[in-house]
C-alpha cells in the first residue's frame, strides 16, 4: 500500500506567512477602499541595481549565441562566481576561506532547509527562539521533532535556546547535549545580532563539545557596528565547526532571481567524514546550479559600481529601519533590533498577544506586521516590522501607529 511522508503532516498550522497573507487578504477583500500597508513579509521592493540588470542583459545575449551559449552550469557554481565571493566576502575580512570551499545554490532558503539531510536521523538540534520557521520546520519533515505541544509551541526532541529582551537577545549556550545549533546573525526575527565576544564564546563551545554551528548570515550586509562579524569564519577555530550560509536576496535584492552559496571548511568532519564532500554529493545528485545568467548577475554586485549601488539600496532601508525604531520609541514602544538588521522587534503594549496585535493595528490603522509568536514560544508578546517597503509608506505607518497611541493614551 502506498505511504506518505507523515512527518509533514505534524506540522502545526500553515506556515507563518501563509497565515499573515491569507488573513490580510480576507480583510483586504471585505474591506476594498482601505490602504492597507504592508510591513510584514521580509521581501525587498527596491528594483535591482543598473550593474546587475547590465550583466543580465550581456549574459541573455550570450544565451542567443552557440559560441556563448551555456548550458548546465558546473554543479557546484561558476568559478567566476565563487572567487568574486572568496575575494569580497571572505578574504576582504581576513576570513580564510578558499574558493572550492564555496558551493553555489539557489538561495539560502533552499540551503538552510537541505543542509539537515547530511546529518543522522537521531541527532540533537538546537535553535534559537524565535526562530526563522524554515530550520524547525524541515527537521520535522525529516522526521527529528518528536512530539509537538500545543500549550508550550515547542517539539519534543527540539532545544530551544530562548532569546528575548530579558537575556538582552543573546541565547544561553545549551545545557544539554546538542550536536547542531542553528545559529541567524544578524537575526530574523528580532533584528538584533550578537558582537564577535559573544559568537567566539559559540565558536569555543562548538569546538569543546563536538557540535556544529550553521551560521545564516542572510542580513549580514545591513551590519553598521564595527564589533558585529560578517561571517563566521572571521573568528578563529570556526574553520573546525562551523557551515555558513550566504543568501544574495537582501544583500541585492535577488529574491526573484534567487542565489546563494554555503561554505564549508574541509576540516569540518563527523567520524573522518568531510561535510564539504557530503554536500558536494547531495548538490551533484539534487541540484543543476543555479541559472548561468543569474551567477553573471551575482558576480556584478562585486564589481565596485556593483557594490556602491548596492549600498545606496541598503542605506534606503536602513533608513526606513531608522524612522520605525525611532517612530515607536517616540510612542512609547519598547523596540529592539534595527540598526544592523532590517527587522524592528517591538514588544505588544500591556503584554497583548502577538496575533490579537495583528488583528489589532490591522483593523484600525491598516498595517501588516509578523506575529512574534509566530517565530516560536519566545517570540509571545513581541512583533515584527520591516524596513522593507517605500520610505513615504514606512512614514505614513508610523504616524498612523503614533496617532493609535496618541488615541489611547
Ligand atoms: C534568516 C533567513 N535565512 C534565509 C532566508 C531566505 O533567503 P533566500 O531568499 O536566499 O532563500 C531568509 C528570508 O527571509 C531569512 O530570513
Amino acid at each position: 500500500m502506498n505511504q506518505i511522508n507523515k512527518d509533514y503532516q505534524r506540522l502545526p498550522g500553515s506556515y507563518l506567512f501563509a497565515e499573515v497573507k491569507r488573513r490580510q487578504a480576507a480583510y483586504e477583500a471585505a474591506n476594498p477602499d482601505k490602504d492597507v500597508i504592508r510591513l510584514g513579509v521580509g521581501d525587498v521592493t527596491l528594483p535591482l541595481a543598473p550593474a546587475v540588470i547590465e550583466a543580465l542583459h550581456k549574459a541573455v545575449d550570450e544565451q542567443a549565441n552557440a559560441d556563448t551559449f551555456k548550458g548546465y552550469a558546473p554543479d557546484h557554481g561558476y568559478d567566476f562566481l565563487r572567487e568574486a565571493i572568496q575575494k569580497n566576502e571572505f578574504a576582504a575580512r581576513g576570513a580564510d576561506i578558499s574558493v572550492d570551499e564555496i558551493v553555489i545554490s539557489d538561495g539560502a532558503k533552499s540551503d538552510s532547509s537541505n543542509i539537515q539531510e547530511i546529518f543522522g536521523p537521531d541527532i540533537k538540534i538546537a535553535v534559537g527562539d524565535p526562530v526563522y520557521p524554515v530550520y524547525v520546520d524541515s527537521n520535522i519533515m525529516a522526521g527529528r521533532g518528536g512530539d509537538y505541544n500545543e500549550e508550550t509551541g515547542k517539539w519534543s526532541d527540539l532545544v530551544y535556546l530562548s532569546a528575548t529582551a530579558e537575556n538582552d537577545f543573546k541565547p544561553s549556550l545549551p545545557t544539554e547535549h546538542v550536536d547542531l545549533v542553528y545559529l541567524c546573525y544578524p537575526n530574523n526575527p528580532t533584528g538584533t545580532t550578537l558582537n564577535t565576544a559573544d559568537l567566539q564564546e559559540w565558536v569555543d563551545w562548538a569546538n569543546a563539545n563536538d557540535a556544529i554551528l550553521i551560521f545564516d548570515s542572510a542580513y549580514e550586509s545591513f551590519i553598521t557596528e564595527d564589533d558585529v562579524p560578517h561571517s563566521i569564519f572571521e573568528l578563529p577555530g570556526a574553520r573546525t565547526c562551523a557551515i555558513e550560509i550566504r543568501s544574495f536576496s537582501k544583500r541585492a535584492g535577488f529574491t526573484g532571481l534567487r542565489l546563494g552559496a554555503t561554505i564549508i571548511p574541509k576540516e569540518v568532519e563527523i567520524d573522518g567524514v568531510s561535510l564539504l564532500d557530503m554536500w558536494k554529493r547531495r548538490i551533484s545528485t539534487k541540484f543543476n546550479g543555479a541559472p548561468y545568467i543569474v551567477q553573471r548577475a551575482g558576480e556584478a554586485t562585486y564589481t565596485e559600481e556593483g557594490k556602491a549601488q548596492l549600498e545606496e539600496n541598503i542605506a534606503y532601508y536602513r533608513r526606513n529601519a531608522t524612522l520605525i525604531r525611532e517612530g515607536l520609541e517616540e510612542a512609547g514602544f519598547e523596540v529592539f533590533g534595527g540598526i544592523n538588521a532590517p527587522y524592528v522587534w517591538m514588544k505588544t503594549p500591556n503584554g497583548m498577544d502577538s496575533w490579537d496585535f495583528f488583528d489589532y493595528l490591522l483593523e484600525t490603522v491598516q498595517i501588516v506586521g509578523t506575529p512574534g509568536v509566530g517565530f516560536g514560544p519566545s517570540g509571545a508578546g513581541y512583533f515584527r516590522l520591516t524596513a522593507f517597503n517605500t520610505y513615504e509608506k514606512t512614514a505614513e505607518a508610523i504616524e498612523r501607529i503614533k496617532g493609535l497611541k496618541a488615541q489611547n493614551a
